[in-house]
């Protein structure tokens, strides 16, 4: 108040009375009068309805006609799904969960894309069989030709098989299906059978594609289903598990103890830096480590975003409380520092996957653009995105997607398929 004139020190002094309590003649006597803070009294707008919006203004711009239908999928109940948990003894799951119509989304994604190749092949044979004979040339040549083909081809597939970790094995209730699971078991162990989870979670982690012995940094690890999800792929050599949130690392730790069993939790080190600074407290030690072999530094950015289904549905600890708008004006600018340091972090043709669970372009596309750029410009690093839109023919049946990505993958909400939203990009340091 200090720094207001004459005239802000009017309309200060005006607010602070309210109109029904303006000094004057016919005035209460000052005893009577009570103090108001406005700031206090002022209704207060629920943060879910300043999330809506919000989300009203940009998303209905930026989705078109697809934006009511993705508002009403984000008011409405989540669908889950049950990553299985290859360390506990659940053989009962798939036997329990395939008569309720349920299935793992993954090991059928996997068998199409298996089919997929098998019939690229076959077509590239008949090619080749048909060149051959129309040139006059030996069968031999016809043959020869043919497998150069299929190889060709399968080289410009690998991401159809060998992206879909068969490893990983996660139940879903078919389109339109809203039944719930019930809550995980423990085995004999006390191990947990699976894990709930928003299966759209998942694709980040099949995006990023870890190969055996693989070193993993799972930066913005916490609570920890994506890091539980990567242990399933059994191909971490090692996994380092980061948050800056010791509360929430705690919760990351309850995770690990119930689904994971003690030999495979000493190859994971979980850490509370701030991801930012990854390269300065840990770059040295990883790079020794994954320098050793042909192991490589697989990174996952999942950083925090305005978690759009949480902030249009709750109204605790959420984004978009009056409180937290200059956090949440900062988001994008702590998106591009995390995924800088991601890419820091990673060795040259490694991987790093960005996600987030926003539908923000703001904090989608754009920071993966302006990571690139900075990238380039600043550090020399070039660096492909990867084309992931195989993801959306393979996966079109258990999630919604959006076709109109500048670069990477969105799931979005809907009533039938009731994930995400989760965006996705899939980054290659060269
Ligand atoms: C979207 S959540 C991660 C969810 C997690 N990957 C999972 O699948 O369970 C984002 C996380 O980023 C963490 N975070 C925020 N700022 C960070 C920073 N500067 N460094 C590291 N982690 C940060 C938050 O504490 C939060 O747990």
């Amino acid at each position: 108040m200090a720094a207001l004139g004459g005239r802000g020190r009017a309309a200060a002094a005006l607010l602070r009375r309210g109109p029904g309590t303006a000094a004057g003649p016919g005035a209460a006597p000052r005893r009577h009068r009570h103090k108001e803070k406005w700031a206090s009294t002022a209704p207060r707008i629920a943060s879910t309805r300043l999330a809506l919006h919000h989300f009203d203004t940009s998303y209905s711009l930026r989705l078109g006609a697809l934006w009511p239908s993705v508002r009403a999928g984000l008011l409405c109940e989540q669908k889950y799904g049950a990553l299985l948990n290859n360390f506990a003894a659940a053989d009962h799951v798939p036997q329990e969960l395939e008569p309720l119509n349920a299935a793992d989304f993954v090991s059928e994604a996997s068998q199409k894309a298996q089919q997929w190749q098998r019939g690229a092949a076959v077509g590239a044979v008949a090619r080749g069989c048909q060149e051959g004979s129309g040139e006059g040339r030996t069968v031999m040549q016809a043959e020869m030709m043919a497998q150069a083909e299929m190889m060709a081809q399968a080289e410009m597939s690998p991401p159809l098989g060998a992206s879909i970790s068969s490893k990983i094995k996660c139940y879903t209730f078919p389109r339109g299906d809203i039944t719930r699971f019930r809550p995980a078991r423990p085995d004999s162990l006390g191990l947990l059978d699976y894990y709930l989870m928003d299966a759209a979670s998942l694709l980040p982690v099949l995006a990023l594609n870890v190969q055996p012995g693989d070193f993993v940094l799972d930066l913005c690890a916490a609570p920890g289903g994506k890091t539980l999800a990567l242990l399933q792929t059994g191909f971490c050599g090692h996994l380092a598990a980061n948050d800056i949130s010791i509360s929430r690392t705690k919760r990351l730790y309850q995770i690990l103890h119930s689904y994971v069993p003690r030999e495979v939790r000493d190859t994971v080190s979980v850490t509370s830096y701030d991801g930012r600074d990854w390269d300065q407290v840990k770059g040295g030690t990883f790079h020794k480590g994954a320098g050793a072999g042909s192991v490589l530094l697989q990174v996952l950015v999942d950083v925090p975003c305005t978690t759009d289904r949480h902030s249009a549905t709750e109204e605790d600890n959420n984004i978009f409380h009056k409180r937290r708008t200059k956090e949440r004006q900062m988001l994008p600018m702590l998106q591009l520092q995390l995924l800088m340091a991601g890419i820091l972090a990673a060795k040259p043709g490694a991987e790093v996957v960005y996600s987030t669970c926003s539908l923000s372009p703001l904090q989608n596309e754009c920071v993966v653009e302006r990571a690139l750029d900075i990238a380039e410009a600043q550090f020399n690093i070039s660096i492909h995105v990867e084309d992931l839109s195989h993801f959306r023919t393979l996966f079109q049946e258990t999630f919604s997607f959006f076709s109109d990505c500048r670069l990477g993958e969105l799931v979005l909400p809907h009533l039938t398929a009731n994930f995400g939203p989760m965006y996705f990009c899939k980054l290659r340091r060269m």
